[in-house]
């Protein structure tokens, strides 16, 4: 089962998981970091800044993965997910370019991005932790319901519905790409450690059916109950539909010292 975290607000959230990525980067210089996008990890990202220069950290070795990546969109488009992992996380953090990977979204070479991607997934060891975010339909990455669970990098088309709740970050719903191209599932559960946060009332439903769900493919999030080791942060609200919820309080709150999150 995965552990089960309830904080207050995103900024704590944001801190607990910056507080176990900070040790993780002490014990091992050259982490490989799993970076989602979208508004969830931001305040994550946020705090591990601060953190980071707070405590003078070295992360000039760190190594990091984004997720996905829109398909199609031109070099250097504000809300390509490059630019997002520039300036929400390569940047403030002051990682190493270079060393923080994107997969390759460019129409040229799309048919053997994803196969590339994994390779240098696995070149550089795997991934230490994959933080993640998770789609109204329950998706992570850019996995849609029906995603398999032995996926890996590839093209997908996104949902209307993600199309719609991205629609947002474009300046019309039409300009939101139709393709991607995400880390499979199974891609994602290889990283050794799974921190999938998530907040709000309209993460509830997915929050629920990915913790206490059946385990399906229609629902993507449900494949971290595969991971033996998971944590979700989430805030009351997007809490509000698990079952369970007195037993995670519970646990939470009498864990052992020395087990770390
Ligand atoms: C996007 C991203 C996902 C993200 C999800 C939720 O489409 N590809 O990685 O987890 O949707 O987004 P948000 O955190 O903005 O709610």
């Amino acid at each position: 089962m995965a552990e089960i975290v309830v904080v207050s607000d995103q900024q704590a959230a944001g801190e607990l998981a910056a507080e176990s990525i900070v040790e993780l980067i002490r014990r091992t210089p050259d982490a490989v970091l799993g970076l989602a996008t979208g508004s969830t990890p931001l305040a994550l990202y946020r705090a591990l800044a601060a953190q980071v220069a707070a405590q003078d950290v070295d992360v000039s070795r760190v190594r990091g993965f984004a997720l996905d990546e829109y398909v199609g969109l031109p070099e250097g488009h504000p809300e390509s997910y490059r630019a997002v992992i520039t300036r929400e996380v390569v940047e403030p953090l002051g990682l190493t370019p270079s060393l923080i990977h994107v997969p390759n979204g460019s129409s040229e070479g799309i048919e053997h991005a994803g196969a590339d991607y994994e390779a240098a997934i696995l070149a550089a060891g795997g991934v230490d932790v994959q933080i993640l975010g998770i789609g109204t339909d329950g998706h992570i990455g850019f996995n849609e319901p029906g995603s398999s669970f032995a996926s890996v990098t590839r093209v997908k088309t996104l949902t209307e519905q993600t199309r719609r709740d991205n629609a947002r970050f474009f300046p019309t719903e039409a300009d939101v790409p139709m393709h991607c191209i995400t880390q499979g599932l199974g891609t994602i559960l290889r990283a050794r450690h799974l921190v999938l946060l998530a907040f709000g009332e309209g993460k509830a439903a997915a929050v629920a059916g990915a913790v206490e769900g059946p385990v399906t493919a229609s629902n993507p999030g449900s494949a971290i109950q595969l991971h033996p080791h998971a944590t979700v942060i989430v805030d009351e609200a997007a809490a509000s539909g698990l079952h369970n919820l007195d037993y995670y309080r519970y646990a939470y709150a009498n864990k052992p010292a020395w087990q770390k999150l």
